[in-house]
């Protein structure tokens, strides 16, 4: 028996990193999983992998900052399984240069919040009348240690997203509690992914800036199966009624 026997679950971001151990773990714990990404090619591999492991996932080629597209992709889950148990809001830009606020141009802030924020607020609007019409459901928001704590410098358009993913995810617990949808977050320190490893690299860095003890994990970054397992434990219906809490899985360093 699974976990999440019987449920049907949103990932977004699914194609890679963090969303593919998600649908994967996931679907082994009974889900049937839609992969949401822009990256056509990769959300098909994750789908693959689903597949080739016994479950049940088709890709939804979306992109979530476009509400015409987020409104296909949850009429499709309803049509293709028939309802929405669980939307995971795991999708994310980050800037690829660390830079400084007044080099950050208005292109730049304007694409990392429209997919962060605003891309969670779609996937939520469009998801919510469907879980209040069945009064139940369960969303999971991916924000990040940057949206908790000041991260370090050249991060301002990321730390607005996650840090207003934070704060959309509390807001929403208390106004979906009455409709008995359960609204958390997960916030990740260092997840070993392609978004760690492509911003982590020197030449992105546009000005001086020493490391320090606040950028170290205390215990060590996490794989992306140990942060979907958080997901995973926030999923299912063995937590009862909890809602509205923003999870630290970040080895500590928001403990300082
Ligand atoms: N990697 C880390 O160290 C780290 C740390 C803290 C939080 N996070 C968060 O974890 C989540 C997953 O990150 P990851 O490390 O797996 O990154 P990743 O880059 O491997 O995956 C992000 C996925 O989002 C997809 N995506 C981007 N724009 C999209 C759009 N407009 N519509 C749909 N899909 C889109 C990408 O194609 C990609 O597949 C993100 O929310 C990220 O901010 C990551």
């Amino acid at each position: 028996m699974g976990r999440l026997d019987g449920k049907v679950a949103i990932i977004t971001g699914a194609a890679s990193g963090l969303g593919r151990a998600g649908a994967l773990l996931f679907a082994r714990e009974g889900a049937k999983v839609v992969v949401v990404d822009v990256d056509a090619a990769e959300a098909e591999q994750t789908v693959a992998q689903v597949t080739q492991e016994g479950g049940d996932a088709f890709a939804s080629i979306t992109d979530i900052s476009k509400f015409d597209q987020v409104q296909a992709m949850t009429a499709a889950t309803i049509d293709h399984y028939g309802q929405i148990d669980i939307l995971w809001n795991n999708a994310a830009v980050i800037n690829a240069l660390y830079s400084s606020l007044e080099e950050i141009t208005e292109a730049e802030w304007g694409l990392v919040i429209a997919v962060n924020l605003t891309g969670t607020f779609l996937c939520c609007k469009a998801a919510i009348p469907h879980m209040k019409e069945r009064q139940k459901g369960c969303i999971i928001n991916t924000a990040s240690i940057a949206g908790l704590v000041a991260h370090r410098p050249g991060r301002a358009a990321y730390v607005a997203s996650k840090g207003g993913i934070i704060a959309l995810t509390r807001q929403l617990s208390l106004e979906l509690g009455p409709h008995n949808i359960r609204v958390n977050a997960i916030a990740p320190g260092s997840i070993n992914t392609g978004m760690r490893n492509k911003v982590a690299r020197p030449e992105n860095v546009t000005f001086e800036y020493k490391r320090n003890d606040a950028d170290v994990d205390a215990l060590r970054p996490a794989e992306p199966i140990e942060i979907a397992r958080t997901a995973l434990f926030l999923a299912s219906d063995d937590v009862g009624p909890l809602t509205g809490a923003i999870l630290p899985h970040d080895g500590g360093k928001s403990a300082r």
